[in-house]
């Protein structure tokens, strides 16, 4: 079989958190030697929250230095910038033309929203529309995610689906791949770790940050001497993303075995944070005084997506009756 075309997105909406990192980015980087790999910094899905668009420039570049500093190789990836390649959002108004509005009604970035007693915009209930395109535009097999998403990529394979039955085969149906240990990080407060929850800890939090976030660790009141459940514990379960098999076994007996206090399970929690993420550190300190270096990957990235996105908007269009 020939190589897998690998493809995933992530929104510049404020700076990834560990959730984004072991959800989508670590996985999407071991995929880029697998296969061609095309990641985007998904700045049109960002303008349904961003309206700053100081903002949102900054937040674009400052997601893809993330990435890069993580490990992506633009030699073997694709990175790029959703809006350097606008037809996907025509292939996003071919395909809402396919769409049945329950299965947006159905999706739950809206039904949340809806929930909360908001108003959504157009933008947020056709944002999964707009993902298919995104995964459709580049005919990609396999899309790297986090749990959360897992519902759009179902509708992203109906509509291809559909379209492949109305227009004949103009589509690759996409799979969804997703870490099973890593499919939901916690947050701080033990809930799915989310930039709209304000419980998250970031992939490159200052050193003072990351230990006051890690200290704000919600626990129960269990005393010292204790014995404690390291099941449902947010501390045990972001020491094993981070720590060796050993140490998260000793923390786990060390908790089932009580005479230690939350505080210091914290405090070593935050040193295999911060060892972690140092050589990131480094190399993200390393890309960010070399802007020039950042635009040349960007625009190296959008020559790459568009040579495959502009052969499939011909054989869209052709297909769907434009041409
Ligand atoms: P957020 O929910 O913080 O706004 P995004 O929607 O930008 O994050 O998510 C980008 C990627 O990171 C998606 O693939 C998503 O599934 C993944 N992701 C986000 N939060 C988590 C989490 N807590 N656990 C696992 N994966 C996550
Ligand atoms: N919706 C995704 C998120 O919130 C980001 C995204 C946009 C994406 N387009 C995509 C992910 C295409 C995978 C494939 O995280």
């Amino acid at each position: 079989m020939a190589a897998p075309r690998i493809l995933s997105g992530i929104k510049p909406t404020g700076r990834p958190h560990l959730g984004n990192y072991f959800g989508m980015m670590r996985p999407g980087i071991e995929w880029q030697e697998r296969g061609e790999a095309f990641y985007f910094i998904a700045d049109y899905h960002a303008l349904t929250t961003v309206h700053d668009p100081a903002a949102l420039r900054e937040y674009t570049r400052s997601v893809a230095l993330d990435f890069l500093a993580c490990g992506l190789d633009p030699k073997k990836a694709v990175l790029f910038r959703q809006s350097d390649v606008p037809e996907v959002t025509e292939l996003a108004w071919l395909l809402t033309c396919l769409t049945p509005m329950p299965m947006l009604e159905n999706c739950h970035a809206y039904k949340d929203h809806v929930a909360k007693g908001k108003v959504p915009s157009h933008g947020l209930f056709a944002y999964p529309v707009l993902m298919a395109a995104d995964i459709l535009l580049y005919n990609s097999n396999v899309v790297p995610v986090g749990r959360d998403q897992k519902q759009h990529v179902e509708v992203t394979r109906d509509l291809a689906e559909k379209a492949n039955r109305v227009f004949g085969e103009v589509f690759t149906v996409p799979e969804a791949s997703i870490v099973a240990e890593v499919a939901t990080v916690v947050g701080l407060d033990g809930q799915k770790m989310s930039k709209s929850y304000n419980n998250t800890i970031g992939l490159f939090e200052e050193e003072k940050v990351l230990r006051k976030k890690v200290m704000s660790i919600v626990t129960d009141s269990a005393p010292v001497e204790a014995p404690k459940d390291p099941a449902n514990s947010a501390i045990v379960a972001l020491y094993r993303l981070c720590a060796e098999p050993d140490a998260v076994a000793l923390m786990e007996d060390q908790f089932r075995a009580g005479g230690i206090g939350y505080g210091d399970f914290k405090k070593r929690l935050f040193e295999a944070l911060w060892d972690r993420f140092a050589p990131f550190r480094a190399k993200r300190a390393e890309l960010s005084a070399d802007p020039a270096t950042l635009d040349a990957i960007l625009e190296d990235g959008a020559r790459r997506a568009r040579a495959v996105a502009l052969p499939t908007m011909d054989r869209v269009r052709k297909a769907f009756g434009l041409k």
